[in-house]
This record gives structure tokens, sequence and C-alpha cells, in this order.
């Protein structure tokens, strides 16, 4: 049977315009091949309210358009939606495969995942544990400090900040007397990321932003600054292992890839590094060897700082990349001779399937 994919996207989380960036970006690649040329067929798109929290079914269709997309993106309200679980009795009675690209809170962090585990789905959602391992930056710092010895890969010290402890911990940074990042453990796309470079000034502003992240999530980090480079290296994860992409060298003004930054076009650089060079290899022999000690399924992303002394500095790990336009992951796809939807058609046919592990055990057979 020819390949057929359908995409879950939107969300009820702070990355929903990321998500609807990447569902767009994939479609309008996929409407600009000719129709007999497409390497799957794309059977349904669900799009996830982030003011309902409900699914609106959207049928594909050849004549399908951008503008009927948006359409749809615009008046939500108009159609009535179902809840995610019902939804997903029906993907599975039509047994779909499904893309999710629901980046962020639940869609990013087990919450789906654990779902379509239950329900049996086909698609990528993965390992609930492992997303919920990647998404917990504190969490995910700590495993890759265990497995890679700090002469390839360092970790900025950290400290995890919950309304508890914050003022505590706000004392100690200000004691350091060093520039510091503040920015939530698990919430993405550099939201509420902030460089002070002096925190001994600045603890009111660290106060309220401490306020506000814990509106969306229950820990912060208040993380050592590392001065230097932004790299990112993504990587695919087929059945016969992980392969690493071509490494990312982000240029911003300040030092820093902030919220500002990300949204801005002209305020990162965005340039694939030869494969020839010295950090690129060790980033890529990094970001195989994590990929490769955690269950990951179909593909992630995973950031670095490089220091002026060429130290590598791990800070995370994206399960659910963003595939914009123009973004990192679809630069490095581009240098490795893909496109998003030749990812997609690779991921549905190559990648490796997450298999739930049976959980009754028969004593007697064992
Ligand atoms: N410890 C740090 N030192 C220097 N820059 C940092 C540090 N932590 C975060 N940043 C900057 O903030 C951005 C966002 O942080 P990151 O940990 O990647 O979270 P996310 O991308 O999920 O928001 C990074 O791309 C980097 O530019
Ligand atoms: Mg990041």
């Amino acid at each position: 049977m020819p390949l057929q994919v359908s995409f879950i996207f939107g969300g009820i989380s702070t990355e929903y315009d990321g998500s609807i960036s990447s569902l767009t970006n994939i479609i309008s690649s996929y409407l600009a091949i000719p129709d007999a040329e497409r390497p799957f067929s794309v059977r349904y798109l669900y799009h996830v309210s982030r003011n309902d929290g409900l699914v609106r079914t959207i049928r594909f269709h050849r004549a399908f358009t951008i503008s009927e997309l948006q359409g749809y993106l615009y008046d939500t309200n108009a159609r009535s939606g179902r809840s995610l679980l019902v939804t997903f009795d029906t993907i599975k009675s039509r047994n779909e495969y499904i893309v999710n690209l629901l980046h962020g809170q639940f869609g990013e962090d087990g919450g789906v995942q654990t779902l379509a585990a239950l329900s049996c789905l086909r698609g990528t959602f993965g390992d609930p544990r492992v997303a919920s391992l990647t998404m917990n930056k504190y969490a995910m710092s700590s495993f890759v400090s265990s497995i890679l010895p700090s002469e390839i890969v360092k970790v900025p010290t950290a400290t995890l900040v919950n309304p508890g402890n914050a003022a505590d911990a706000i004392k100690t940074a200000k004691s350091l007397q060093r520039p510091i990042v503040v920015k939530p453990n698990s919430l993405g796309s550099s939201l509420f990321a902030r460089l002070f470079r002096d925190p001994e000034q600045s603890e009111q502003e660290i106060e309220a932003l401490l306020h506000a992240i814990f509106a969306y999530d229950s820990a912060a980090l208040l993380q050592e600054f590392i001065p230097g480079d932004e790299y990112t290296c993504g990587c695919l994860v087929g059945s016969s292992g992980a392969i690493p992409l071509p490494v990312v060298k982000i240029e911003t003004n300040m030092q820093f890839f902030g919220r500002d930054q990300k949204q801005s076009r002209s305020a990162a650089k965005r340039a694939v590094i030869d494969t020839d060079d010295e950090i690129s290899s060790i980033i890529q022999s990094v970001t195989h060897s994590v990929a490769s000690s955690i269950n990951l399924c179909n593909m992630a992303r995973f950031d670095f700082r490089v220091s002026h002394d060429s130290v590598i500095w791990f800070l995370e790990c994206n399960y659910i990349p963003g595939l914009s336009k123009n973004g990192s992951f679809e630069k490095m796809l581009h240098h490795y001779g893909m496109t998003v939807v030749d990812l997609i058609s690779w991921i549905a046919s190559d990648s490796r399937p997450f298999i739930k592990p049976a959980h009754y055990i028969k004593y007697e057979c064992i």
C-alpha cells in the first residue's frame, strides 16, 4: 500500500506558533511537488486548538492550498471540535500513521506520548519516558554529564528553582558575581530565557521573571552563562541507529539566542559548518552518543554552546525539533540532501517505531 500519513499539530503549549510554522512548511513543501512525485499521500490534518484544547479534523485533498489551511486556523470556532481521546479512537480505527508536531507542553513532554501509547497509535510519538526526560533540561543535563566525561562535553552549573527555594537561589546567584541565565526548566523557544550580566543589580527583575515562569512551568533554572558561540546538531534515528546531521552554527547579536533573535529572521545567522571542522565532529559524536543512549525514535536536535577556549557545553535536547522554513533543522536536512518532505517519508518508512513494552508479567512462563 502506498505510504499515507496524517499530522497532528497546534496544541495547548507556549510553542503553538512553532507547531503551526512546522506544519505550514511541510505542507507548502509538499504542495510544491507535482502530484505524481509526492512520496506519500496526506490523509488528515488534526488541529488541536489552543483555545479549547479540542481537535478539528481537516480532510486533505488533491487541490488543498495553504490559504485553505489558514482559513481553518483563523476560524476554529466555526467548526465543532472533538476531544483528543475520541479523535485517537477514530485514528486507531482508520489505522492512520500520525506525525506528531505538537511542540512543547503536553505534546513533547510525555503527555500525548502516553495517550498515544495507551491508544496503540502508529506514528512518531515515541517513548513517553524519553520525551519527559528530554523536556526536563535539568534532568537531561545530569544524564549527559553522567554518560560522557567533562573533557568531551560539559554542562553549565545550574540551580533548579521552584517557588519554595527561589529567594535562596537568587541570593546564591548574586553572591557568585557572574552573569547568569534564567530560564524555564521545561518550556521551549527561548520563552522567558534571559541573560543577567550583573545579577547583583537585577534582583527584582530576576524575581519578577521567576514569578512569570512559575505560571507556566513548575521549575526554572539559574544557570551560569557560557560566553561563546551557539551550535546545534540534529539527528535522525533509523532502524540501524542514530545518524547525526551536519552541525549548524548560529551567530547572534549579544551572544544570546533569545526569543527576539529566534523570531527575527535577521537577528540570527545560521550556517552549516564544514564536517572537517574539529568542533563539528566532536559535537556530532556527542550527539550520536547521547541519542544512542536513550530510546529516541525518529529525530531530535541538540543545542550546545562552545566557549572561546573551544570547550563544548551541552544546553538541551529538543525531542521534536522545529521544522519551520529556513530554521536550523531544515538547514541541516538540506545539507544532508533531504527536504522536510523527504524527512517525513523517511521517518514513516524507516525510523524505529516505539514498541510499548509488556507490563503484565506471566511469572509462570519466565
Ligand atoms: N547557560 C547558558 N549560557 C549561554 N547562553 C544560554 C545558556 N542557557 C541558555 N542560553 C541561551 O538561551 C537560548 C535558549 O536556551 P535553551 O536552553 O536552548 O532553551 P530553549 O531553546 O528550550 O528555550 C539558547 O539558545 C542560548 O542562546
Ligand atoms: Mg534551545
